[in-house]
């Protein structure tokens, strides 16, 4: 196993119902991403974008085939990991088009809430929960509720509690398709950043190809399987 690989899927199947209503939507899909790489995910609506995020995320299950995260399979044609909710809280952390946060905490406890459920103690969670907002400039929101926020803001927000948990990939659903363009490239911005200064790999679904300058590896989805093309200084090849 390659130590500079973060997630690696093999020959992954997923399909939908049984019999005549069976639905294949990923069949026999296969790429590597490195530790530290921006991919974008493009294809069109009803391609499997989210299904292939649930996977990788291990909250839906193959139907075939082989999944790695770091140095651990965790998939091979059945989970391979005892506990698949720890595997989520330890490594892996989401971003969603809607931001999710929980609208009667503020900020900091909705940053907070993982890595404290991680067990982590409260004195450090507090310590690295205000450190996060403020590398994402949103660091004077600490006591403000998510209502008070901007949806850039709240954004930036839920990027934070993506990180909060020290995760080793993040898988982002199209997290700037509520935004202006604006905002929409200064989030993309951050998360590359994130993964320059974090070493973490992300997968971001997105529709807008003016952010693909930003990534370096751009997944699509073709005939159900996954093409992967490389950003060569602005040019996609
Ligand atoms: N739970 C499910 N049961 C049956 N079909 C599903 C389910 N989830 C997704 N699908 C089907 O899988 C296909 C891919 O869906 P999805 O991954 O949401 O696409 P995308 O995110 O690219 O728009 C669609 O045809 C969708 O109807
Ligand atoms: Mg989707």
């Amino acid at each position: 196993m390659d130590k500079n690989q973060a997630i690696k899927i093999e020959n992954l199947v997923k399909s939908f119902g049984k019999g005549d209503s069976k639905v294949t939507v990923i069949d026999g899909a296969s790429f590597t991403l490195q530790k530290g790489e921006f991919a974008a995910l493009v294809a069109p609506s009803g391609a499997g974008k989210t299904t292939l995020l649930m996977m990788l995320g291990c909250v839906l299950e193959p139907t075939s085939g082989r999944i790695e995260i770091g140095d651990e399979v965790v998939y091979e044609n059945r989970w391979s990991v005892k506990d698949d909710r720890e595997l989520r809280r330890k490594k892996i952390g989401f971003i969603f088009q809607a931001h999710y946060l929980i609208p009667f905490l503020n900020i900091e406890e909705n940053v907070s809430l993982l890595p404290l459920q991680n067990g982590e103690s409260k004195k450090i969670v507090k310590k690295r929960v205000k450190e996060l907002l403020e590398y994402l400039g949103v660091g004077d929101k600490l006591h403000n509720m998510p209502s008070e926020l901007s949806g850039g803001q709240n954004q930036r927000v839920a990027i934070a509690r993506a990180l909060a948990n020290n995760p080793q990939i993040i898988l982002a659903d199209e997290p700037t398709a509520a935004l202006d363009r604006h905002r929409a490239v200064s989030v993309v911005k951050m998360l590359k950043k994130i993964t320059r200064e974090q070493n973490v790999s992300i997968i971001m679904v997105t529709h807008d190809d003016r952010l693909l300058p930003y990534c370096d590896k751009i997944l699509t989805i073709e005939e159900k399987k996954i093409k992967m093309k490389e950003n060569v200084d602005g040019v996609i090849v």
